[in-house]
């Protein structure tokens, strides 16, 4: 009888985690490394945010915290959902957890029974697939491509609903892509949605602050109030907040779904950190200063990414709305050689071959349900991704016939 659950046997290990160990690896050797791989802001967290939990610690808010969150939080929440997304939540209808991670996986875990599917539009988040096939749900794949700049179609996502259908898991903007949708694109799919009254929608916002250009960011249940009553809306202070290993998430929905969700993370985690939370309360209710320097930063970098990277022979690479990330295509360059005899055939051959020949990191789009593409986070200073698309330029341009 074998020791370990048979769940592991539907679960993938991330593989951003295993580049960035390669990539690590590699610069251990004295390899000078680029990794664009990380999925995190490389800004610090702002002070006041900081000064809040060090006065949190003083004040002696070190104890255990109700499940869901302190009422301070889930206070500040409904506000935040109210001022930024026109979303009507009373407190009692929130739920912090430990990161957006938490939240999502006991969403599913009060949610899904065998059989019960998930429609997940690919390119997707490597964690989500992994989440669902945890928690005994079945992920449904639906391809939304290049040629839609990574968007799903209201067709696709007609087609692949069925009576088996619990959630639609939509994340704008995306990562990996940094596809977001606008006001009109999103309409036509929650127009879908309205068509399929069992089917719930999973919004991932957790990207909500960081688009550019005039793209203005919209969430299901603002474009649609018809689906409020069966929209679970999540979001969460890691990106926005430069605060990953705080790990504080959240999410506001029905109220059943809400009391479901503090019954699992009950028993499971109890409430988030307490001093994370007492800095989650003041990034929420403090200046939002930070956000539009930081959006201005990375929207700078986008443009110098995509820019260098549509001028490397064989890449293509879509402009997005949003996040931090780009999804270019390397289509073009699959069956060609690199100089060392290596065909590539493969966008996981295409990364790894980069990596070796080239010292940067990324991550293949096969990785995220979608291929053969890589996802590049620009998170990191403009000397740094200037360098590292030099260096893909010239990767490219060694490939041969
Ligand atoms: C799309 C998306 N959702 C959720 C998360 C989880 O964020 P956290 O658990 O840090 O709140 C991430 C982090 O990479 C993400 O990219």
């Amino acid at each position: 009888m074998a020791f370990l659950a048979d769940v592991l046997d539907r679960v993938k290990p991330s593989a951003t985690i295993a580049v960035s160990q390669k990539a690590r690896e590699l610069k251990a050797q004295g390899m000078d490394v680029i990794g664009l791989g990380a999925g995190e802001p490389d800004f610090d967290t702002p002070d006041n945010i900081k000064a809040a939990a060090i006065d949190a610690i003083n004040r002696g808010e070190t104890k255990y915290t109700p499940v869901s969150g302190i009422p301070e939080l889930r206070e500040a929440i409904a506000k935040k959902f109210k001022r930024e997304n026109n979303l009507d939540y009373t407190p009692a209808q929130t739920i912090v957890g430990t990161g957006g991670k938490q939240i999502l996986f006991n969403a599913f875990m009060a949610t899904l029974n065998p059989g019960d599917e998930v429609i997940i539009p690919a390119p997707y988040w490597v964690s989500y697939p992994e989440m669902v096939a945890i928690c005994g749900g079945t992920p449904v794949f639906v391809t939304a491509g290049i040629e839609t700049n990574f968007k799903l179609t209201p067709e696709a996502l007609e087609t692949a609903i069925t009576p088996k259908t619990k959630w639609f898991l939509f994340n704008s903007p995306s990562n990996p892509s940094g596809a977001a949708y606008s006001r009109d694109e999103l309409k036509a799919l929650t127009d879908v949605l309205m068509r399929h009254e069992h089917v719930w929608v999973l919004t991932d916002d957790m990207y909500e602050h960081l688009v550019y250009g005039d793209f203005v960011f919209t969430t299901p249940a603002e474009v649609e109030p018809g689906l409020y009553d069966r929209t679970l809306t999540m979001n969460g202070v890691s990106k926005a907040y430069a605060m990953t290993g705080w790990r504080i998430g959240y999410a506001a929905g029905p109220l059943p779904l809400i009391k479901a969700m503090d019954m699992i993370q009950g028993q499971q985690t109890s409430g988030a950190c307490s001093i994370a939370q007492w800095a989650a309360v003041e990034a929420l209710n403090g200046t939002q200063d930070f956000i539009p320097e930081n959006r201005r930063i990375f929207e700078a970098r986008r443009d110098l990414v995509v820019s260098m990277l549509n001028q490397a022979t064989g890449l293509e690479c879509p402009s997005p709305e949003g996040a931090f990330y780009v999804y270019p295509s390397c289509k073009a360059l699959i069956g060609k050689k690199t100089p060392a005899g290596k065909v590539i055939e493969t966008d996981v051959d295409f990364v790894t071959a980069l990596l070796e020949a080239e010292g940067v990191a990324v991550v293949q789009g096969s990785a995220f349900g979608l291929g053969p593409n890589f996802r590049i986070s620009y998170a990191t200073s403009e000397k740094l991704l200037e360098d590292a698309c030099s260096r893909i330029q010239r990767f490219c341009a060694s490939l041969k016939d």
